[in-house]
């Protein structure tokens, strides 16, 4: 059987889940699960024990989600600064990532586990990704731009977080998908994670709601400034080249026209391929780290 499907919601959560759903609901979110430890020294309990607790939590949250629709979750299991606590904590938290991802692996629903992760290290990693196509003559760089880096980010092939939820009181996104955030709401609780409840996340969705007509607005104006930028672009580019050809000659508006659409098909082009090289190079990168040569 399922682990994340056992068990059913009960009445009164049935009953508030479908109101909830009658209005906007968050297709994905994010949740940093904070507060084990400190939910062990309350509960007078090992630490790992409110590790394997909050992971328990994420099981019954999965499934909640699952029961509200909300069909992508993101969580942040482990932070590379997490690496500096101590030897046994960490090695704790390994066995348990071990023991449960394989668990994990066999569910049916979206969830991405961000583990030895920080945003800052995602997004210095896009950019050297972008330096690594210009390097290699696949893209100009006047392709690099706000669009592209994203294209760059682990995440590119999700939709960004709609609400991001940290538990334990602590107000801070402790460098978890910054990049992806900027129009998400953004929902702090007080509660410790092994002590979430179902209430707790309809609390979040409420807030949400609440605030969804404003996100989608801030949204919107995002991407029409972001396709002014790309205009922009290629507009400066398509000049330069046309001055080029053109020996600084004037150039009628249809021609210029013309050349505009060329350069963004050409563009795009350019863009595509440097995607799928930039694809293969991580595959490559996978296939090495599994195989049982890079063991030994
Ligand atoms: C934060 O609480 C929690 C973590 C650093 C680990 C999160 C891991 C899990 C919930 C289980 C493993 C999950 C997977 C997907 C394998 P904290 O340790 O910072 O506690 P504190 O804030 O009270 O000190
Ligand atoms: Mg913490």
């Amino acid at each position: 059987m399922s682990w994340i499907r056992e068990g059913e919601l009960s009445l009164l959560e049935r009953l508030t889940a479908n109101v909830l759903k009658a209005g906007p609901m968050p297709k994905h979110v994010a949740f940093i699960m904070d507060g084990n430890r400190r939910y062990a020294q309350k509960r007078h309990v090992e630490r790992q024990e409110g590790h394997t607790q909050g992971f328990d939590k994420l099981a019954e949250t999965l499934r909640w989600c699952l029961n509200l629709g909300i069909h992508e979750v993101t969580v942040y299991a482990f932070s590379i600064e997490n690496f500096k606590r101590s030897k046994e904590e960490v090695g704790g938290l390994m066995e348990l990532a071990k023991e449960k991802f394989l668990r994990l692996l066999d569910e049916q629903c979206f969830l991405n586990v961000c583990f030895a992760y920080t945003s800052r290290h995602e997004i210095a990693n896009a950019v050297k990704e972008m330096a690594w196509g210009v390097e290699q003559g696949l893209i100009k760089s006047s392709d690099v731009s706000e669009a592209l880096l994203n294209e760059c980010l682990y995440t590119s092939s999700s939709p960004n977080p709609d609400l991001l939820i940290r538990t334990s009181g602590e107000v801070r996104l402790s460098d978890f998908l910054l990049w992806q955030t900027s129009h998400s709401c953004i929902v702090f609780q007080s509660i410790l994670w092994p002590e979430y409840s179902f209430w707790n996340l309809c609390e979040a969705i409420l807030q949400y709601q609440q605030n969804h007509h404003a996100i989608q607005k801030a949204r919107e104006v995002h991407r029409e400034g972001q396709a002014v930028q790309q205009l922009e672009s290629d507009h400066s580019c398509v000049a330069e080249l046309l001055q080029h050809r053109g020996n600084g000659k004037p150039v009628d508006p249809q021609c210029r026209q013309t050349a505009l659409q060329s350069y963004a098909a050409s563009r795009e082009e350019r863009v595509q391929r440097f995607i799928g090289a930039l694809q293969q190079k991580r595959d490559t990168f996978f296939d090495h780290l599994l195989s049982p040569t890079a063991v030994a």
